[in-house]
């Protein structure tokens, strides 16, 4: 049965994806930041006001009354930040991006370690591998012997926009068309102001010109365009099954998403499931779906089975 206790956990690292699971956990009703390790150079650089008040550590092992800590450092340094806070009986879910043989020995050094320090401990728990891998074993489970081929892509295309570029205040602009559920065509446009600029007489500019009079268009003040264009992935998974007297079967799934918030609500799904988990490392075929779920598990269960 999943705990009903909130979560208090750590955020080791504060990159992409270590600042995805503050902003994740903040909304949510069942988890609390406890502390934050970062190095000792970092500092509180990059953290947002409202973070600002949450503790700050330099090193993992001055952690404790903790559930368990999300491991956010670059791939290269899991291993060792694991290490560390196995050793204080701290649980951990890791995300890093593994795959293959890869993947399974460093599944193997995590699980000899989480045995040895007698905690839990999930790994390879983000988007890919993650929750991608678990729909790619899914559709392999329902189709035996099909084919799986996995495209991945720019979540929008981002065009250039001379217009919107030469309005007053705005150093660079890119625009896209979107189609809404009911079919009309809106055109997005993001923009990269110049310092002081007024984002709302900027947006005013860019709609009363003639090029986008008539047509919906919304203005987004964003603060790197070249950050948007890489945040916004995507990805087509195209499964077949074989050919035979048995039907065809064929699966198509396409996804547009922010791959940072996806492995960071992966890594908070995975971390409900620690508080019931025995000591070993664990990936996500390895978790009950209902341990994901945390206090929701009753209620997803009635919804989706
Ligand atoms: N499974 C997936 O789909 C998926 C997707 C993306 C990323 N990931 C994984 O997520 C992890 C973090 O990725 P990210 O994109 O957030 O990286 P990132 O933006 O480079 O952030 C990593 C953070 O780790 C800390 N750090 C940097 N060098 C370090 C070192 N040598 N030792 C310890 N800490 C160090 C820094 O935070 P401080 O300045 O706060 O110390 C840095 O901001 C990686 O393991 C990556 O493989 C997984």
């Amino acid at each position: 049965m999943a705990s009903t206790k909130p979560l208090h956990l750590a955020v080791v690292g504060f990159g992409r994806i270590g600042q995805a699971c503050a902003e994740l956990i903040a909304l949510s009703h069942d988890i609390a930041v406890e502390a934050f390790v970062r190095r000792p150079a970092s500092g509180a650089e990059g953290l947002p006001d409202h973070l600002r008040h949450i503790p700050l550590m330099t090193h993992a092992g001055q952690l404790s009354a903790v559930d368990g800590a999300l491991i956010c450092v670059p791939t290269s340094a899991v291993k060792e930040t694991a290490s560390q806070i196995l050793q204080h009986g701290i649980p951990i879910v890791d995300c890093a991006i593994l795959h293959g043989e890869s993947f399974h020995a460093h599944k193997e050094a995590i699980h000899k370690l989480a045995l040895h320090y007698r905690t839990p401990a999930i790994v390879g728990a983000g988007w890919d591998p993650g929750g991608l891998s678990v729909f790619r074993s899914w559709l392999a489970l329902l189709t035996p012997g099909g084919v799986t081929e996995t495209t991945h892509r720019p979540g929008i295309t981002l065009r250039h926009t001379v217009m919107a570029k030469s309005v007053v205040g705005v150093k660079d602009a890119r625009c896209t068309e979107i189609r809404t559920a009911d079919g009309r065509l809106q055109r997005y446009v993001y923009v990269e102001l110049e310092q002081g600029a007024n984002p709302d007489r900027v947006a005013e500019a860019i709609r009363a010109d003639p090029l986008f009079l008539g047509e919906e268009t919304q203005v987004f003040p964003v603060e790197s365009l070249s950050s948007l264009e890489e945040a916004g992935r995507g990805v087509v998974l195209d499964r077949r099954g074989p050919p035979g007297r048995l039907g065809h079967h064929h699966f198509l799934i396409e996804a547009r998403f922010d791959e940072s918030v996806l492995t960071a609500q992966v890594m908070l799904a995975a971390a409900r499931a620690l508080p019931d988990l025995d000591p070993g490392a664990y990936s996500l075929w390895d978790i009950p779906l209902s341990a994901l779920w945390g206090e929701r598990a009753d209620k997803a269960e009635r919804e989706w089975l």
